[in-house]
């Protein structure tokens, strides 16, 4: 079981995805807190109406962010982390605390398209220039390097002829509801070992 910390900038659909996925006992988790760096954020709202603990970072001075987010942490008894659409770097203290316990998911198939400035309408936007004809989402663990982390899961979606950016990024979206829950599970289960930046299901 997960106690889980979701860190989300956006609209929290894959923290909904996440909460539906635990209700339908496809997740052994409970969503212990979620935290967010904007105020206003969608995300927040959902929780404090779920009545799932609330934290934001607004107003935090940077030199004392790492210390915050870990003391949040601890007091919501979280002890793993996913961050969903979260827009701000985790600090390194927080990384090195949650070594291997803590994922990202990205809107493509990394490790292309990943990295700075490639988030949100940008990158459907740089896969559809390349002309590639798959995209997909990735799960992956967070570690010191943007978007590096070995994968978790990876699903391939197909770029259609008349895509846009927008009803590209809709199709990806649907298949992150249903890889990030299944990554976590895997989790929960205990059955990811990670070795060499690479991560191995057990059965
Ligand atoms: C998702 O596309 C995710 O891959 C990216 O940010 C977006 C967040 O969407 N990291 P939401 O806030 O979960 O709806």
């Amino acid at each position: 079981m997960l106690h889980l910390a979701v860190f989300a900038s956006g609209r929290g659909s894959n923290l909904r995805s996440i909460q539906r996925s635990i209700d339908e006992q496809r997740l052994e988790a409970r969503i212990a807190m979620v935290l967010s760096n904007r105020r206003d954020a969608l995300a927040l709202e959902y929780a404090r109406q779920a009545g799932i603990p609330a934290v934001t970072l607004a107003g935090v001075a940077a030199d004392e962010l790492s210390g915050f987010i870990l003391d949040a942490l601890a007091a919501n008894k979280a002890d793993f982390i996913a961050l969903a659409g979260y827009m701000k770097l985790v600090p390194a203290a927080v990384i090195a605390a949650f070594r291997n316990r803590i994922l990202n998911i990205h809107p493509a198939l990394l490790p292309a398209f990943g990295g700075k400035g490639m988030y949100g309408h940008h990158v459907h936007e740089a896969v559809i220039a390349s002309g590639a004809k798959v995209s997909g989402a990735t799960v992956h663990i967070v570690d010191e390097e943007y978007d590096r982390g070995p994968i978790v899961i990876q699903r391939c979606v197909a770029v259609l002829d008349a895509d846009t950016p927008d009803t590209l990024a809709a199709r990806v979206l649907e298949t992150e509801h249903t890889i990030y829950p299944e990554a976590l599970q895997l989790f929960a289960a205990n059955r990811i070992e990670v070795r060499d930046q690479r991560t191995y299901i057990r059965d």
